[in-house]
């Protein structure tokens, strides 16, 4: 309902536009949403990650990243985490996910954990989201107040998660361009990238700029020399663009939510291409932003948190969109059998072979 007031005549006339039949109400997000029905929705989902954590001390960064994956492909609404079936072709499958994400199997003892306590209540989005939170405290990251009341979706779209999931080979302007697809800004790239401060990445993603990076038989000459040695010995050139073998993403720091992604940048150390370009493409706007994260810890925390809580905003599925499913891989009613249909997703597998 738009208000306008019009001055006629000396009298102030107010005119009530309805505008369209949109009136339904859209249910928000809320950080109290489980308040009364799961009082400590976090501390179960912190108390499993903890555990898996004892294991797979990557196991944070991985659960982040299926957050972000979730959130640019139909919102926020854990279709990332369907499996397939007659009805479903998984975006695990997608390019951007396929032997690249990790965590399914975490998410759902968590979803198991909450089943016990909470039965039927709290959404495998949101565990998405509770689990981000989490996995950047217990990494040393900043906090954040956690939005919560997502629904769950009966769908998944494997052609979109291909179509929005950035890849590590793009230029600035591609990363700007499906940053900006999802209502995020310059800033939120550039804090967003900033998870980079932990996990690990394979050689595939990067091994492009190690050899022959513009068909020129010469490196990306915006690769420091003496990280492009160490990456050569994990990545060789046989290999390139099929190599599984794992780096850290922050060569300084690597399993630590701190601000030395930006410092490396700054010393041309960025493991990926889509992580140097925010600091090596001439006179862009990406530059002084990446100076301001550097050297301001407190500006980068809460540039991260405002830029997770974004993210963490795209379309939801809210009131009685959706539903909140019993297990995370499944719509609820549907057959567990994930049986011999093409498109499937295939998690990573975690095996670091050198640390150089
Ligand atoms: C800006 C565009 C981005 C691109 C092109 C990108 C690309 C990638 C790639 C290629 C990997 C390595 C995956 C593998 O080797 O299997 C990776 C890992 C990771 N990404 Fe991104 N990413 C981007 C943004 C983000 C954002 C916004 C977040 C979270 C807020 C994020 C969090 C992570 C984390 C934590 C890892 C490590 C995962 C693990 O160790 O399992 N990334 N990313
Ligand atoms: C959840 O809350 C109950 C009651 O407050 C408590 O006994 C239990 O230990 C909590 N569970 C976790 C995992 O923190
Ligand atoms: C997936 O998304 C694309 C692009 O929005 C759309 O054209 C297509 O119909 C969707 N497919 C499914 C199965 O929802
Ligand atoms: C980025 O890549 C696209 C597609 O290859 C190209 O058209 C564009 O000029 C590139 N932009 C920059 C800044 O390099
Ligand atoms: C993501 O960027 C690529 C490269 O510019 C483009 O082809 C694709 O359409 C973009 N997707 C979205 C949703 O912005
Ligand atoms: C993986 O890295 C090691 C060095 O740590 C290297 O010897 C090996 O050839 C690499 N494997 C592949 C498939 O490239
Ligand atoms: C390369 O990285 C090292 C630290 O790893 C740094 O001291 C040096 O300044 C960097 N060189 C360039 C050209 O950025
Ligand atoms: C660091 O960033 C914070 C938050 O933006 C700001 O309040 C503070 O003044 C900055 N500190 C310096 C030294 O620039
Ligand atoms: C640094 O980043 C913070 C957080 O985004 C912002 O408030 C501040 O204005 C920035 N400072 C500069 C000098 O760019
Ligand atoms: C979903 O697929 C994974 C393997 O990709 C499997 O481990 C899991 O059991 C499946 N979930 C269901 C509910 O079928
Ligand atoms: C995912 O990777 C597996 C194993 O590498 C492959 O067999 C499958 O075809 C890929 N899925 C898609 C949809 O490309």
């Amino acid at each position: 309902m738009g208000f306008v007031g019009v001055r006629m005549g000396g009298v102030w006339c107010a005119i009530f536009m309805v505008v369209g039949v949109i009136s339904v109400s859209q249910a928000q997000l809320s950080p109290t949403f489980y308040d009364q029905t799961c009082p400590n929705v976090t501390d179960i989902v912190s108390s499993v990650l903890q555990s898996a954590a004892q294991s797979d001390p990557r196991i944070g960064a991985s659960l982040i990243r299926l957050h972000f994956h979730d959130c640019f492909v139909q919102g926020c609404d854990a279709s990332i985490l369907l499996n397939n079936s007659a009805t479903i072709v998984s975006e695990q499958g997608a390019l951007g996910n396929n032997n690249s994400i990790r965590g399914l199997d975490v998410v759902n003892n968590i979803k198991s954990a909450l089943e016990s306590s909470c039965p039927n209540t709290v959404s495998c989005a949101d565990v998405l989201a509770i689990a981000a939170e989490v996995s950047v405290v217990l990494a040393g990251g900043p906090s954040w107040t956690i939005q919560l009341g997502r629904r769950d979706s009966l769908t998944a779209n494997q052609t979109l998660a291909n179509a929005n999931l950035p890849s590590p080979f793009f230029n600035l302007t591609q990363l700007k361009q499906n940053f900006t697809s999802q209502g995020l800004d310059t800033t939120d790239l550039v804090a967003l990238s900033g998870a980079h401060t932990f996990g690990r990445s394979q050689c595939r993603f990067f091994d492009n700029r190690l050899y022959n990076f513009n068909g020129d038989g010469n490196p990306d000459s915006t690769l420091n020399t003496t990280f492009l040695a160490t990456l050569r010995q994990l990545c060789p050139q046989s290999e390139v663009g099929r190599n599984t073998n794992l780096t850290n993403l922050d060569l300084t720091t690597p399993d630590t939510f701190d601000l030395n992604y930006y410092s490396n940048l700054q010393q041309n150390n960025g493991l990926l291409n889509s992580d140097q370009v925010l600091f090596s493409t001439s006179d862009a706007d990406t530059i002084p932003i990446v100076n301001n994260f550097s050297a301001n810890r407190t500006a980068f925390f809460e540039a991260f948190a405002a830029s997770m809580i974004k993210m963490g905003n795209i379309s939801p599925l809210t009131g009685s969109q959706g539903e909140i499913r019993t297990q995370c891989n499944l719509v609820n009613g549907a057959s567990s059998s994930s049986g011999l249909i093409m498109g499937g997703g295939v998690e990573s597998q975690d095996h670091m072979v050198s640390s150089i």
